[in-house]
């Protein structure tokens, strides 16, 4: 179900995407001409025969993340094994959260997320951004629908008060928990919008957040190719988990779904 999706090997000479990790605002910020339109001969240059650094940088973000697609098919196809990641993940990323916003300021790293927000419709009026970390998807989400509710969760402590420090300069009036999304408190059916941003596929959780046709949406910023191949399993696993179907589309170097409730 998921289309053809930008080759490396087709990248621009320039490599430019607008959807900068740091200041990406609005759906303008999307670059998905970015990687059309260019050939194998304009990359290479008419006089070198080495590839230019954007298709190295191409290559790398779109493929070096294997390990992504082992990791993802263990989550899909036995969620139980999301049990153990909370307590690890959030001693890692509690180690790692005072230099995770700079680790991550790479461009295109916010590309799959854009064209996630373009392909889906309506206004929603309550999000949930799970596995926040610092808050990327969260502030987009609130600049994308400002009159919605906004909440984030992350398992680490230390992440989810980076994410209230980094929405004060706007303003942006989101709420930033520290909570298991495997295992969240809120109430059946509540959101009308449920996102998880280079997170495991919290899918039975998500679903039961859901409001009868609301979506689920998971996205990975890099590693598209292998998310695509672990693709086909969380998909199954959204739709047992009660989605009607579930789509996915590499974008940019990464990967988006977009599951709808029943209802
Ligand atoms: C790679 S970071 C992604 C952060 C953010 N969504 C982004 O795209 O920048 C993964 C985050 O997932 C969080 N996480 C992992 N397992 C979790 C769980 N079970 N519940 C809540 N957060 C979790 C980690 O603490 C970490 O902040």
């Amino acid at each position: 179900m998921s289309s053809r999706p930008p080759d490396p090997l087709r990248l621009h000479g320039d490599g430019q995407s607008t959807a900068a990790r740091s200041n990406s605002g609005d759906n303008s910020g999307s670059d998905s001409g970015a990687y059309s339109g260019s050939d194998l001969g304009a990359d290479f240059g008419s006089d070198s025969c080495l590839p230019n650094p954007s298709f190295l940088r191409g290559l790398l973000l779109s493929y070096a993340p294997a390990a992504l697609s082992p990791a993802l098919w263990a989550f899909a196809t036995a969620p139980e094994r999301l049990t153990w990641t909370t307590q690890v993940s959030s001693r890692i990323f509690s180690a790692v959260s005072p230099l995770y916003d700079e680790l991550t300021e790479v461009d295109g790293y916010g590309e799959a997320l854009e064209q996630a927000l373009l392909d889906l419709r309506g206004v929603p009026a309550r999000i949930l951004d799970v596995a926040t970390g610092t808050g990327y998807a969260a502030r987009r989400l609130k600049r994308q629908y400002p009159r919605a509710e906004v909440i984030g969760v992350d398992a680490s402590p230390e992440m989810a008060a980076i994410a209230r420090h980094n929405a004060q300069p706007e303003d942006l009036d989101i709420q930033l928990d520290v909570g298991d999304a495997a295992r969240l408190g809120f109430e059946d059916a509540s959101f009308d919008l449920v996102v998880a941003q280079n997170a495991p596929p919290f899918c039975d959780e998500m679903l039961r957040l859901l409001r009868p046709r609301g979506k689920a949406v998971l996205v990975y910023s890099f590693g598209g190719p292998w998310v695509e191949l672990a693709w086909s399993p969380i998909a199954k696993r959204l739709e047992r988990s009660g989605a009607s179907h579930a789509r996915g589309k590499r974008a940019g170097f990464g990967f988006y779904g977009i599951a709808r409730k029943r209802g």
